[in-house]
């Protein structure tokens, strides 16, 4: 499984973006994270195209969260994506990065006065509202500026989106949005409608991550314009924009098959088409929220192997444990979600005599990285694991004091650091 402009070379190296990916370990050093520029701006594209050719005035916001930077805050906005912000830590990434504040949306489930003061005072276009202890607190602070903010209310519909539950935030039982079942959002609508500080601009809801098909889209769409139907009998307001989220898988595993994007265009702009129709109200704006699915498989870390070790296998036999250069403090995916990815030896990637593996990283915990099947690894050799582009970098953490990986984007046979390592001075830095 490659991706992207991934490919093996000559000299059986895998290669990306046109470079070699065992020169990117030697001149950046390892653990590092490789961002595949020219991939992730065709991903960015083929995003924009899908909805835009569905109906015209889509909004694609990049979900910040899944992998940010300030190259791919840039990268993103240069392509013409709007961006979702979930913190103001996020949100002061991405405007250092140019982009402007009325493409920005920001979420939270728990936002602070402070983080609604920095998007006020940053005008940004959108705050999509969690509760309604915020929607007042928004309201108040934005009538003591002498401005109304334009806001999402966003839903929890009460759907499954059929993926880890961690990572599924649209049930009835869930921090996130204000309950439709109950009558909670219905309620919240009606009264954000009197506050003087908000100028709602339509509905939020989110059923989760990874989501590898598309069937809970309709049923979304059914219940977000269900609560819009009751809104407008009752007030006579209609929403102009739905953001509908749900992130659309990758390929971590090769059995894993999320829908194409123009399929996953055409399912959303279908349902919300017929679910507005069917109600009698006017087609609303779309807005989609991808992360996972745009950076996701365009990164990739590259780790170098170190002690070997053979050992007794409680299964029976032998076991091979691979350590690598890093582990937890790089990807904590894999013990916080029993994660894979596709994993292989980047400085030998044309061998094909393998047996299994299991790479550990060099954490004090038993921090299993993957079992896979590999050539057997040597101290030295590098080890690529694909899939990383999101939710790596950006859950990264000083775990056992190390430090985090730099990150390079390469295209056109050409590598660029955009983020230094961390060093040790940076850690200690913080101390008093
Ligand atoms: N918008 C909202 C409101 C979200 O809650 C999320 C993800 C996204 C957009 C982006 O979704 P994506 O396209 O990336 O699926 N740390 C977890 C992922 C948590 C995502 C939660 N919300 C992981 O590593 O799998």
């Amino acid at each position: 499984m490659l991706f992207g402009t991934q490919k093996i070379n000559g000299r059986g190296h895998l290669e990306v973006g046109g470079v070699d990916t065992v020169e990117i370990a030697e001149r950046f050093g390892t653990p590092v994270y490789v961002i595949d520029e020219e991939a992730l701006r065709l991903r960015c594209r083929e995003y924009m195209d899908a909805f835009r050719a569905e109906a015209p005035g889509t909004i694609v916001y990049y979900a910040a969260k899944a992998f940010l930077c300030r190259a791919v805050a840039a990268l993103a906005a240069e392509e013409g994506l709007h961006i979702d912000v979930a913190s103001s830590g996020e949100l002061r990434v991405v405007l250092s990065a140019g982009v402007r504040p009325e493409t920005i949306v920001v979420h939270g489930n728990y936002k602070k006065d402070e983080d609604l003061a920095a998007a006020l005072d940053a005008r940004v276009g959108i705050i999509a509202i969690d509760s309604v202890d915020e929607m007042r607190a928004l309201s108040a602070l934005a009538q003591a500026r002498g401005v109304r903010q334009r806001a999402l209310i966003r839903l929890a519909p009460g759907i499954d989106g059929h993926t880890l539950d961690a990572i599924s935030t649209g049930r009835n039982d869930t921090k996130f949005g204000i309950t439709v079942e109950s009558g909670a959002a219905l309620a919240a609508i009606v009264e954000c409608l009197t506050l003087p500080g908000i100028d709602l601009q339509g509905i939020h809801a989110h059923i989760g991550s990874q989501i590898l098909t598309l069937e809970p889209y309709e049923l979304l769409a059914e219940k977000v314009l269900d609560v819009a139907k009751a809104a407008t009998s009752r007030t006579g307001w209609t929403p102009r924009l739905i953001v509908l989220g749900g992130g659309l898988g990758i390929r971590y595993r090769p059995t894993d098959r999320p829908p194409a994007v123009r399929d996953l265009a055409r399912a959303m702009v279908g349902a919300i088409r017929k679910a507005a129709t069917a109600r009698g109200l006017s087609v609303p704006t779309l807005g989609v929220e991808p992360g996972r699915s745009i950076a996701g498989e365009y990164g990739l870390t590259l780790y170098r192997v170190g002690p070997v070790k053979e050992v007794p296998s409680s299964e029976g036999g032998t076991r091979v444990y691979a350590t690598v250069d890093g582990g937890l403090s790089d990807n904590p995916r894999p013990l916080m979600y029993g994660a894979t990815y596709p994993v292989l030896l980047a400085d030998r990637a044309g061998e094909l005599v393998s047996r299994p593996i299991r790479v550990a990283g060099r954490h004090c915990e038993t921090d299993t990285l993957f079992d896979v099947d590999l050539p057997p690894p040597r101290p030295g050799n590098i080890l690529a694991v694909l899939c990383t582009g999101a939710y790596n970098h950006v859950m990264a953490s000083n775990y056992n004091a190390f430090c985090r990986p730099p990150i390079v984007f390469v295209q056109k046979g050409d590598a660029r650091l955009v983020v230094r390592r961390e060093t040790e001075e940076d850690i200690l830095r913080r101390e008093v």
